[in-house]
């Protein structure tokens, strides 16, 4: 039961021991480069027919310098073309899962954009009940040590109506391990004010609310974190282009910030490098700080290099980084019965043992 000696400089070895909490991860943005490859090289014919570049090609190893312009266009022109059938959907959220418990995660709320595959008629009702499945056969196996749960995701390009059938699969399927709906998605698109009905209608049937929030200058208005913050969100992601102002809103309400460091910094979202992100500025708030990948197959940092690299940006102990991922906990979506998982989990784990 000792802590982590305090003394050792954290290095990448036991950033991937500790147990950790993911809780903002996109599921397509999460799927490895290999695995992208897997699905391109076992495709079906009729999708060959489509010439998809080698994944190996077109995401070149080593590049993770995708902005804002090249990002979002990457998902909608490349990736969602090789995740189009059921086999792919089952084969890369199986992978993702794999991946994320093999860096040492004990506990995920993998986020996802329900898509209809007119081509291979399958609707969004259909996919969600696909992730879910399959993150249910996860859980359901003894031998696997991280837990998963399923957040969906509206996107600001959505209509009303797409919204509102969001919401309505969030709530069909409550029971079966859909704990939120977030809002994501190009923050230079879209009027997030005509989602207030469908986040309120979430709210009240006992979802939670987590936002992507001020990610560029365009989407941190007073007009656009007002409207957002009115709408009660239990987290915020990324929270970049925040005045004081809504800083104060925020620890008021102790809402609950999901930090990117690799993202924003590969993707140009703040200005520096990882020494000047706004994790050295909300770590000392009071507010519930979350370390997180959002995108780990493009920007290839897994959540335990994140935490190795804020302890070697922001100087963090070994007890620091242990306690920073531990407070992790008070933040989760789920219920009295995994936080006394994870907590006992903690209380157990003396520094030095891997839990896989
Ligand atoms: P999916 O929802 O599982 O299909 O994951 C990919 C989708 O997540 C993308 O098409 C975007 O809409 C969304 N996404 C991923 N990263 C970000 C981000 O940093 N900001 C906003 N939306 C994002
Ligand atoms: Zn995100």
């Amino acid at each position: 039961m000792a802590a982590a000696t305090p003394s050792r400089p954290v290095d990448l070895e036991f950033a991937r021991r500790l147990p950790k909490i993911e809780l903002h991860a996109h599921l397509t943005g999460s799927i490895s480069r290999e695995c992208l490859h897997d699905m391109w090289a076992t495709r079906p014919v009729q999708h060959a027919a489509l010439d998809l570049e080698d994944p190996l090609r077109a995401l070149p190893a080593g590049k993770v310098d995708y902005d804002i312009n090249t990002f979002f266009p990457l998902f909608s022109s490349y990736i969602y073309k090789l995740c189009s059938n059921l086999p792919s959907i089952q084969h890369s959220t199986k992978a993702v899962l794999q991946d994320f418990q093999a860096d040492g995660v004990v506990y995920l709320e993998l986020r996802t954009t329900p898509r209809a595959m007119p081509a291979a008629a399958l609707t969004k009702d259909d996919y969600v009940r696909t992730v879910l499945d399959t993150i249910n056969t996860h859980n359901n196996d003894g031998l696997n040590t991280l837990r998963a749960f399923l957040i969906l995701s509206i996107d600001r390009r959505n209509t009303i109506a797409e919204a509102e059938e969001v919401v309505d699969l969030a709530i069909k399927y409550q029971t079966s391990g859909v704990v939120a709906v977030d809002l994501c998605g190009d923050p230079a698109k879209g009027d997030v004010r005509i989602f207030a009905p469908a986040f309120a209608r979430a709210k009240a049937a006992g979802l939670k609310i987590t936002l992507h929030f001020a990610e560029i200058e365009l989407s941190g208005t007073d007009a656009e974190l007002s409207t957002l913050l009115s709408w009660n969100p239990d987290r915020l992601g990324h929270v970049i282009h925040v005045k004081e102002e809504y800083r104060k809103r925020i620890e008021k309400h102790n809402i609950g910030v999901e930090l990117c460091l690799s993202c924003n910094v590969h993707a140009k979202m703040i200005t520096g490098t990882y020494s000047d992100h706004h994790f050295g500025m909300w770590r000392h708030s009071s507010v519930p700080v979350i370390l997180c990948t959002d995108d780990v197959g493009v920007f290839c940092s897994p959540l335990s290099q994140e935490y190795y690299l804020a302890a070697q940006h922001f100087a963090l102990s070994r007890s620091d980084v242990r306690e920073l991922c531990e407070r992790v906990v008070d933040s989760i979506f789920t219920g009295p019965e995994e936080k006394a998982r994870l907590r006992r989990l903690y209380a157990d784990w003396d520094g030095s043992e891997s839990l896989l």
